[in-house]
């Protein structure tokens, strides 16, 4: 059998991208090509991930390409378990307790890289620390579990669009670049990892995401350090525009304008295409986010309309990830 690299290299950029059923044999053939060093993306509870086995750095090379990405934003390292995980990362008192009251689940740790870890130094972007979780999507518990390694897994869209949280988004952004799409249907938090970096004696947020901060805080019995100058990158790839459909965006929309669709939040949005959801639920927004982007972008390129207004939301629990999201959509584009 051709290795993946090799097939996809073979292949040019005409690589035929094939879906794997997760109830049929797609855990095992989707395994069998990661070990191959091929590329493919699969469900996590927060967003599809793009995955390679991070110790092969042709693969990692790959997934950077297949992507767009620059090379200097390092990609997360996805385990089965947390002794996996020690293998690869210092874990402190601090990391402990994190990882013991929110894994498996959508939570990233920043530690110092371990001794002898074996990672590509592409996964790390030469960092001496690295970003590691644990999902709690069954399909990527069944897909680590069968491949016994570590996947690196940067959300499968290109570098700067909105994420994918179902089967169909991949297919739309990746096909022809990547081996395979594990299909596990649509992710059920809809919002990408809260990451955090543990030092000696604090934690610091460095993007808001699937686990809201009052939550980490009562886990840790501490505060949160949190960036004062939102627009400094605290992750390297904390790029101010990310996430951009391609109309533009006016966010805390109150009214619609002429050359406008709304994307609406609450009950109070009769004017809304789309209502990212209708009892003010911030669980079921993060779930809609992406997807309704994907989709109100749509709306917008088919009437020709240049910009997508969004409903104000609140700016707690998951709000604040959704709201994180939001501004980088609308943000100024490179
Ligand atoms: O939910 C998620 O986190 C998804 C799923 C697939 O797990 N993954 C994801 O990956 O969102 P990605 O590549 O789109 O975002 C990873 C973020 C980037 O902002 C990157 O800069 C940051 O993690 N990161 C990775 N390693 C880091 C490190 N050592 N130090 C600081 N930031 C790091
Ligand atoms: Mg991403």
């Amino acid at each position: 059998m051709l290795r993946g690299l090799q097939y996809r290299l073979c292949q040019g950029t005409d690589l035929k991208t094939r879906s794997f059923d997760p109830r049929k044999n797609g855990i095992a053939e989707a395994a069998l090509v990661l070990s191959t060093g091929g590329l493919v993306a699969f469900p996590t509870e927060t967003v599809y991930g793009l995955g390679a086995d991070a110790r092969n750095g042709q693969a990692v090379a790959s997934v950077y390409a297949a992507k767009g990405r620059p090379a200097f934003n390092p990609l997360i390292v996805h385990v089965a378990n947390l002794d996996l995980a020690k293998q690869f990362a210092c874990f402190n008192t601090l990391a402990l307790k994190l990882a013991s009251a929110f894994w498996p689940g959508p939570l990233s740790l920043v530690l110092p890289l371990r001794d002898g870890h074996g990672l590509s130094e592409l996964v790390t972007a030469g960092l001496d620390s690295v970003a590691i979780r644990i999902p709690q999507h069954p399909t990527a518990q069944a897909l680590l579990e069968a491949f016994g390694g570590p996947l690196a897994a940067p959300s499968a869209n290109p570098s700067g669009r909105i994420s994918p949280t179902n089967a169909s988004h991949v297919m739309a952004d990746m096909n022809g670049k990547i081996d395979g799409v594990l299909d596990g249907g649509a992710c059920t938090v809809g919002l990408e990892s809260t990451i955090l970096k543990v030092t000696d004696t604090d934690v610091s947020l460095l993007r808001a995401g699937g686990v809201p901060v009052e939550s980490i805080e009562q886990a840790l019995g501490q505060k949160l350090l949190v960036p004062s100058d939102p627009a400094t990158p605290q992750s390297p790839g904390q790029l101010q525009s990310h996430y951009a459909p391609h109309a533009r965006v006016r966010l805390d929309a109150n009214t619609i304008e002429k050359n406008e669709v709304l994307l609406g939040y609450g009950p109070d949005c009769a004017a809304a295409a789309l209502n990212l959801s209708k009892t003010g639920n911030l669980v079921e927004a993060a779930a809609n986010l992406f997807s309704y982007l994907r989709r109100i972008d749509t709306i917008a390129s088919d009437g020709n309309i240049p910009t997508i207004a969004i409903s104000p939301i609140p700016k707690t629990g998951l709000g604040l990830a959704i709201n994180d999201r939001l501004n980088r959509a609308a943000a100024p584009r490179g």
